[in-house]
């Protein structure tokens, strides 16, 4: 793509000159923009940039050695990564919460004092990078009026880094050109077609208490239902989906024995905007496959249920 290909070189070359022999510290989440920035600014400045990689033990199956696999030292990138094994601390601090905000709150303060942490043992940086793209600063322009739930990674800059400036290389692209930036600038597919996932990540998947055995159960949940959707080839025309764990109990039967197991919730969304929401039609034989894999494959669930309902009145996540 010449278009792109001409971004990210003249973007190289600004950042070089913006940037010169300072050093640059990124809050890298995972997710496509970020990642995008990362890789961009490891093209431009190598060593000269940081990347923080908290990982609050509320990813997807597998998701934090993604991570590392492509910016850790084994990866493609020349690049100072720091990955922080931040789970048991998320989890404590979660126990016994039940309320879904409160979560919210718990999970966005957590990463801010980890966050922190990893800035003062760097010391002063010249710029804090974002990975901010051009709907992200029309939708901060504009105020949100009723909050339904609250976006602890959108807005707010970290006032606890000592840094000169901002640097925000993705600042005027849309969504499919970030996507288009990531694959030439060598990043794999699955991290650049990766669905949203929310900064509070399986957090709010987990309907109530969040504990690490609960986080293993909707992982693996999770994980089945990605990955028989790709077989199936029906995963392309949705916008998000994904398990999560209700928090209700009920009496299964297996071998001669009686369960009381957590039922699993499976969602798929078609959406342009993320407003509005539609259910999916997912073919029946692959739900029902998807189904037998959880229950026989995943301990502590014995009943997996579709939800089909769209948004408004549901909304796309289940807290
Ligand atoms: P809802 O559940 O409100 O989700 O219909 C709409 C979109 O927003 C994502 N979402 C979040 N993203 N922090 C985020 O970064 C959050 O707290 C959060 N809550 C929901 C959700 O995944 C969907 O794409």
């Amino acid at each position: 793509d010449w278009k792109m290909d001409s971004f990210v070189e003249t973007t190289i070359a600004q950042i070089r000159e913006k940037v010169g022999d300072g050093k640059v510290l990124l809050a890298l989440s995972g997710g496509v923009d970020s990642s995008v920035a990362a890789a961009l600014l490891a093209r431009a400045i190598g060593k000269q940039l940081t990347c923080v990689f908290v990982d609050h033990g509320l990813l997807r199956k597998n998701e934090g050695d993604e991570v590392e696999a492509v910016f850790g030292p084994n990866g493609n990138f020349d690049l100072n990564f720091i990955r922080v094994n931040a789970q048991e601390r998320y989890y404590s601090k979660l126990a016994g919460v039940t309320e879904p905000e409160a979560k919210r709150k718990i999970i966005g303060e957590e990463f801010i004092r980890v966050f922190e942490e990893e800035a003062k043992k760097i010391g002063a940086v010249d710029f804090l990078a974002q990975g901010t793209i051009y709907p992200d600063v029309i939708e901060s322009g504009l105020g949100k009026s009723a909050v339904i739930k609250s976006h602890h990674n959108v807005g707010g800059l970290p006032d606890f880094v000592d840094f000169k400036e901002i640097i925000e290389p993705l600042r005027m692209l849309f969504k499919d050109e970030v996507r288009k930036a990531g694959l030439e600038l060598g990043l794999p597919d699955n991290l650049v077609f990766r669905q949203p996932f929310p900064g509070p990540g399986l957090g709010i998947r987990i309907i109530g208490e969040v504990t690490a055995e609960k986080v293993r159960i909707v992982q693996d949940a999770d994980y089945i239902y990605r990955e028989e959707l790709a077989k199936a080839g029906v995963d392309k025309n949705l916008g998000q989906y994904f398990a999560a764990l209700t928090n209700m109990r009920s009496v299964g039967v297996m071998g001669d024995g009686r369960t009381y197991d957590y039922a699993i919730a499976l969602r798929a969304v078609m959406t342009s905007d993320f407003m509005t929401a539609d259910c999916a039609q997912i073919p029946w034989d692959v739900l029902t496959k998807v189904a037998n894999r959880i229950v026989n494959e995943v301990k502590g669930v014995n009943r997996v249920m579709y939800d089909c309902t769209s948004k408004p009145p549901a909304t796309i996540e289940f807290e």
